[in-house]
C-alpha cells in the first residue's frame, strides 16, 4: 500500500531531535525553529517528558472516559493556574481542528443559532466546521460549505459591526494568525468584538492553537488585550508532539451529561504530556524566554536589510521577503540546515521551541544575512 500522497516532503529523515536540534539518518545535524508547525513547546525529547510518558505508559496507557481519570483533574488544575482561567472548565480533545469543532459546537448548542463569523486569512483546521471557518475555498469541499460562515477582514470594525447580528453563535478568531502569516489582530480590536460579542449575546471563540501555550511569552496571545472569551481552544505546544488539544469553557456555559464526547481524548498518555509540558514551562520559565529571545531576534531582525516586513511577538515571528527572494527558505533548509516555517506569498515563519537561546538565534540570524544579501 502506498501513503495517500497529500503531503510536500522534504528529502529529510529525521532519526532524533534534541532541544531545538535534529539528527537525520545521514548524521546531519538541523537547526529547528519550525517546532514541527509550532508543536514542539519545551524542546525535542525534554529528559522530564520522556520520563513521565515512560513511567505512565508502563502503569497504565489507556481506559476510556467512563472511569475516573485522576490526571485530567491534574491538567485542568494547573491549565488553570497557569493561563488564569482557573474558573473555567476543561473539555479535552486530540487535535486543533477538532478543538475548534466541539467550541463552534458548544457556541451554537448555547445559543441556539447557526451563524460563524471568522476572518480573512484565518486557518482553524480541516474538520467540518473549522474547515469551512477557514478562509482558503481550495480545502474546502462542498459537503463543509454548507455552514453559515461569514469572513470579514482582520481589524476592520466597520466590517465587524455590519456582519454582526442575531443570528450570530459565534466569532472565532485566532491570537494571532498563523498560516495566515503572522498577522496580529490589535488589542482595540479584540475588546471591540467582546463587547459586540456581549451585545449581541454571541460567544466568542479564541483559537489559541498555535498562538498559545506560552509561545508569545503571555500564557495566550489574546491576553495581552486584556479580554476574556467564552471558549478557548488549544493543542499544538499543549502536548509537545503527543496528541492533544482541548477548550478552555466560561464557567456560564453548563454542560449535560452526553453534550460532547470523545474516545481518545484525555487520555492517560496524551494527559501525562501535557502535565510535564505545564511543569518544565514553568520550572524553566519558557515564558519569560520566549519574550526575551523572541525581542532579541525581532531586534536584530529589523537591522537585516532586504527584508520587507518582520511582524510578531515572542517566538511567533512572520519574515515578508522581497518576491525575488523566493528560495530562501529551501537554502536556509539545504545549505544552513535549519528549519523554517512558510506562509503564503513569501513569508518565512519561525515558530521553535520555547527553549530556543540567543546563541541559536545568531545562527539563523547570520545564514538569513547572507541570504538575502
Ligand atoms: C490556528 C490553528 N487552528 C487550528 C489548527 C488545526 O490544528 P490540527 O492540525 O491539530 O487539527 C491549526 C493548525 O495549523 C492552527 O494553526
Amino acid at each position: 500500500m502506498n501513503l495517500f500522497d497529500v503531503y510536500p516532503l522534504f528529502d529529510i529523515n529525521p532519526v532524533k531531535a534534541q532541544g531545538s536540534w535534529l539528527w537525520c539518518d545521514k548524521g546531519e545535524k538541523y537547526l529547528d525553529l519550525y517546532g514541527g508547525h509550532a508543536v514542539i513547546s519545551i524542546g525535542h525529547s525534554h529528559p522530564q517528558y520522556v520520563n513521565a510518558l515512560t513511567k505512565q505508559l508502563s502503569n497504565i496507557g489507556f481506559y476510556s472516559n467512563s472511569v475516573q481519570n485522576k490526571l485530567q483533574e491534574e491538567l485542568a488544575e494547573k491549565l488553570g493556574v497557569i493561563s488564569g482561567y482557573t474558573d473555567y472548565n476543561l473539555f479535552l480533545c486530540n487535535s486543533g481542528a477538532e478543538a475548534n469543532e466541539n467550541a463552534l459546537k458548544i457556541a451554537s448548542f448555547v445559543t441556539g443559532r447557526r451563524k460563524i463569523i471568522a476572518f480573512h486569512k484565518a486557518f482553524h483546521g480541516r474538520t467540518s466546521g473549522a474547515v469551512a471557518a477557514t478562509d482558503n475555498p481550495k480545502i474546502v469541499a462542498p459537503f463543509n460549505a454548507e455552514h453559515n460562515i461569514t469572513f470579514v477582514p482582520l481589524n476592520d470594525e466597520k466590517a465587524f459591526d455590519q456582519a454582526m447580528d442575531e443570528s450570530v453563535a459565534a466569532v472565532i478568531i485566532e491570537g494571532i494568525q498563523g498560516v495566515g502569516g503572522i498577522q496580529l489582530p490589535t488589542s482595540s480590536f479584540l475588546q471591540f468584538i467582546e463587547k459586540k460579542c456581549k451585545q449581541h449575546n454571541a460567544m466568542l471563540i479564541l483559537d489559541e492553537i498555535q498562538s498559545g501555550y506560552g509561545r508569545t511569552g503571555k500564557f495566550f496571545a489574546h491576553q495581552v488585550a486584556n479580554i476574556r472569551p467564552h471558549l478557548i481552544t488549544t493543542a499544538k505546544g499543549m502536548g509537545n508532539g503527543f496528541p492533544i488539544g482541548s477548550v478552555l469553557i466560561h464557567p456560564d456555559i453548563k454542560p449535560w451529561s452526553g453534550m460532547l464526547g470523545t474516545t481518545f481524548g484525555g487520555n492517560y498518555l496524551a494527559c501525562t504530556a501535557a502535565i510535564a509540558v505545564l511543569d518544565v514551562i514553568e520550572k524553566e520559565k519558557l515564558m519569560d524566554n520566549a519574550s526575551t529571545v523572541g525581542s532579541y531576534l525581532l531586534e536584530k531582525l529589523g537591522q537585516i536589510n532586504g527584508l520587507f516586513d518582520i511582524r510578531g511577538k515572542g517566538l511567533m515571528i512572520g519574515i515578508d521577503l522581497p518576491d525575488d527572494k523566493k528560495t530562501v527558505r529551501t537554502n536556509l533548509l539545504k545549505t544552513h540546515k535549519i528549519f523554517t516555517g512558510e506562509a503564503k506569498p513569501n513569508t518565512i515563519r519561525l515558530l521553535p521551541s520555547l527553549t530556543l537561546t540567543k546563541t541559536e538565534a545568531d545562527i539563523f540570524l547570520q545564514a538569513l544575512e547572507i541570504e538575502v544579501a
